[in-house]
């Protein structure tokens, strides 16, 4: 019996231009030269055991069955809890905070349920890769602002000349992977400023909004009230709980705006697995968990840069988050692809070529570094990266 293939079913592609992402491609190379694993973005170490002993508790209580669609109460409360305690917005849990499954799906489901066909969106490049792909799916015509080469930070006149009446959402990121940079204040208000005379909304992505440094606040768009009006606000408890693996974040945003992000949360995952949430929420009862979290990953971010100084990577800034970009153009004059490639193979360490995150990447040196490793990890790679 002869019948169609699948190669021939298969159709135009939805997402023409996605392929097999860099991290997967760079974590392959790491295992197959038996390198350190400095590149993707996760811990090396494991979580509190009072986490995994909340969720054990959750499962054994019989928490074990869908829970409501936007979440268990007790974990919406806990998150609405902190962000007030945070100087954010008073957001009520049960008409304005909806857990979802990690900021990924949280991300996709606020531009599919606000971006409209032939809508404009905004993202600041370079940017984490998820953000296209949504907006191209929602039909969306994706607006690329770069940040500045160098620092990173928001420039504001570009991102001014990008505004138009066709810009549904500008997506932003703070602290930003893959620079490190954090918003100030001020620029939290340029931001608003400019906005002032649109009708755009914002999607925050905040995933790393618990690692800012240096006595720093993180400048979330909650906590500023015009913006948090127009903004729907994305965490992740994979980032502040080191648990990247169980996928569960949740989005903020004011009743109307969550109204028609849980039209589509509802068909998208439904509901978020159920004793990950009762576990968390009882977990977020103690707020020193997350308050704890920037002196945790400011200590590494120190070690890390204390080991790479007396080498010819030029160290940049790293504001927040749990990554460090360096600059190589003191050791080569290769494109970032090839110098990681060699990296791995030569030096037996991972990193993440910045142009990963550029859809057209200027020219530029610079690549980055996860810290987010056990000390004996971080240690190990200082030693291979010191011989460069
Ligand atoms: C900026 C940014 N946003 C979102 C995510 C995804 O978070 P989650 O694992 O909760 O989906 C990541 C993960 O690397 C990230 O770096």
């Amino acid at each position: 019996m002869s019948f169609e293939p699948a190669d021939s079913l298969v159709g135009g592609s939805r997402l023409p231009a996605v392929g097999t992402t860099i991290f997967t491609v760079m974590s392959a190379l790491a295992v197959k030269c038996n390198a350190i694993n400095l590149g993707q973005g996760f811990p090396d170490f494991d979580c509190d055991p009072a986490l995994v002993a909340a969720v054990g508790e959750a499962m054994k209580a019989g928490h074990n069955q869908y829970p409501p669609m936007a979440g268990v109460p007790a974990l919406r409360a806990a998150v609405a809890d902190k962000i007030a305690r945070l100087g954010g917005r008073a957001y009520d849990p049960d008409t304005e905070i909806t857990i979802t499954a990690g900021a990924t799906q949280g991300l996709l489901s606020a531009v599919l349920a606000l971006v409209h066909p032939g809508d404009e969106v905004i993202v600041l490049e370079p940017c984490y890769d998820s953000y296209g792909p949504a907006i191209t799916l929602a039909g969306g015509r994706i607006v690329r602002v770069p940040l500045t080469p160098g620092t990173w930070r928001p420039d504001f006149d570009l991102l001014a000349s990008a505004l138009t009446p066709r810009t549904r959402m500008v997506i932003v990121n703070t602290p930003h992977n893959p620079s490190g940079t954090v918003w100030t204040p001020a620029e939290r208000e340029r931001f608003a400023e400019l906005l002032r005379p649109t009708r755009a909304l914002v999607l925050s992505d905040e995933v790393y909004e618990h690692m800012v440094f240096d006595g720093a606040a993180h400048t979330s768009c909650s906590g500023l009230p015009e913006l948090a009006e127009r903004s729907l606000v994305v965490s992740s408890f994979g980032k502040t709980f080191h648990v990247t693996g169980w996928k569960v974040g949740y989005v903020a945003a004011p009743a109307a705006l969550t109204r028609e992000f849980r039209k589509v949360h509802q068909f998208n995952v439904f509901t978020v697995n159920t004793p990950m949430q009762h576990g968390l929420a009882a977990f977020l009862a103690d707020p020193s968990h997350w308050q704890s979290l920037a002196a945790f990953y400011e200590a590494k971010r120190d070690r890390f840069r204390d080991g790479l100084a007396p080498t010819r990577l030029k160290l940049l800034p790293c504001e927040g988050s749990y990554f460090q970009c360096v600059d190589y153009s003191a050791l080569s004059d290769e494109p970032d692809l090839a110098f990681c490639e060699r990296l791995a193979k030569e030096v037996g360490v991972a990193a993440i070529p910045m142009s990963a995150f550029y859809e057209t990447a200027p020219e530029m040196r610079v690549i980055r570094f996860c810290f987010a490793k056990r000390e004996e990890t971080l240690a190990a790679a200082l030693e291979r990266l010191q011989a460069l």
